[in-house]
């Protein structure tokens, strides 16, 4: 499925609930998200039902976010489906880790591949700030859980922001003596006119990669680990997103970047996202969507062909901040 650029389409996230056990302060608002009438969200054989679809459409790759997908009941099940779809390859998730000391077995079990697990900060005082509520040993736990039950691989996804003053290096060293894929994401500001930014961040937040690998690299050797270098085609962790790998010499790992802000990867973009209120969005920057809850209940395969082939049609050639101002990250799955 190529869409009017000649993108190849085979990447599906779908959001399974806006909802969240944590409040990150760049994500969520303090008293949470307002309930949602169970009506206005889709229900777990609706999105198997779009899932069909869209993998007769081309798509070969899920993951599930959410908010947080491990706070949806239905969601063992949802996994234990999809992977009945012949055509899907990969089922992988975003998690905050919180849940997965208790649930990763069975998530195993059910079908899921791979984790990406969020965590913003190693140290724990910083993290029940950003995250307003958790415990950092928590999600410690939740890293080592995905470990033992044997994903493959496991990646921790940091966003960078420039006045939380985060310690790259040591995030980077946990690539060494372990398989883990560190990433750190530029800083995005989504959903400006709902307070999605609600730290209080600026554009003078985002820090570009190469500071982040320059920072790195000055303390690696300072410490005589040797430099990051470019991961070469074999060593790469699977993945269908847009990171760019680094690894240091002997390490387990490696350590990625993802440049949302500093270097658009629109022209390589794979993917759409359905959301937990039945709307594919084709940009994660713009607000444009196309309502596929009314031709899912409808029961007619045609009409949720036809959405995916709307949605497709109206995917933008690249992105523009300023489009995407009214749903907020937890509405959305990153
Ligand atoms: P892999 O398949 O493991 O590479 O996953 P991924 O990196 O696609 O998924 P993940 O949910 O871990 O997302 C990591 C970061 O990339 C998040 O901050 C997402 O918001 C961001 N991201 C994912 N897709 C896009 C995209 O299309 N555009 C932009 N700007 N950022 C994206
Ligand atoms: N900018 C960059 N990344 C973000 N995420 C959530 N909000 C933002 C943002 N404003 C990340 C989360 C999670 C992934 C799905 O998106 O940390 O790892
Ligand atoms: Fe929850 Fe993830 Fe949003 Fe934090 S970033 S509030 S963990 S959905």
């Amino acid at each position: 499925m190529k869409d009017n650029y000649g993108r190849r389409i085979d990447y599906l996230r779908i959001s399974l609930t806006d909802r969240c056990n944590l409040r990150c302060i760049y994500c969520m608002p303090e008293e949470g998200v307002p309930f949602r009438a169970h009506d206005s969200i889709l229900r777990i054989e609706e999105i198997v039902a779009f899932t069909q679809r869209a993998a007769k459409a081309g798509i070969h790759k899920i993951r599930l976010t959410g908010g947080e997908p491990l706070v949806r009941k239905g969601v063992v099940d949802l996994i234990r489906e999809i992977r009945k779809i012949p055509e899907i390859e990969d089922i992988s998730l975003t998690t905050n880790a919180i849940l997965l000391p208790k649930m990763a077995g069975v998530l195993r079990d059910a079908g899921l591949t791979r984790v990406n697990i969020s965590l913003d900060t190693l140290d724990p005082v910083q993290f029940t700030y950003i995250t307003r509520m958790g415990k950092i040993e928590d999600v410690f736990a939740g890293i080592q859980a995905a470990l033992d039950y044997g994903f493959d691989p496991v990646k921790i996804n940091a966003v960078a922001v420039r006045s939380l003053d985060q310690d790259f290096f040591a995030f980077a060293k946990l690539s060494l003596e372990k398989p883990l894929h560190v990433r750190f994401i530029e800083y995005m500001p989504v959903g400006k006119s709902t307070g999605g930014t609600g730290a209080g961040w600026t554009e003078a937040d985002i820090i570009p990669a190469n500071e982040i690998i320059e920072a790195i690299n000055r303390d690696a050797r300072k410490e005589g680990i040797g430099a990051l270098e470019p991961v070469t085609e074999g060593g790469l962790p699977a993945g269908s997103g847009p990171a760019i790998y680094y690894s240091f010499p002997e390490a387990q790992g490696t350590v990625g970047f993802i440049s949302a802000m500093s270097n658009h990867f629109c022209s390589s973009c794979n993917r759409l996202r359905l959301t937990a209120d039945g709307k594919i969005r084709p940009c994660l920057f713009s607000d444009e969507e196309i309502d596929v809850m009314a031709a899912i209940r409808s029961g007619s395969q045609e009409a949720v062909d036809l959405a995916i082939q709307q949605a497709i049609g109206i995917k933008p050639d690249e992105h523009h901040e300023e489009r995407s101002t009214v749903r907020r990250m937890s509405q959305i799955g990153g």
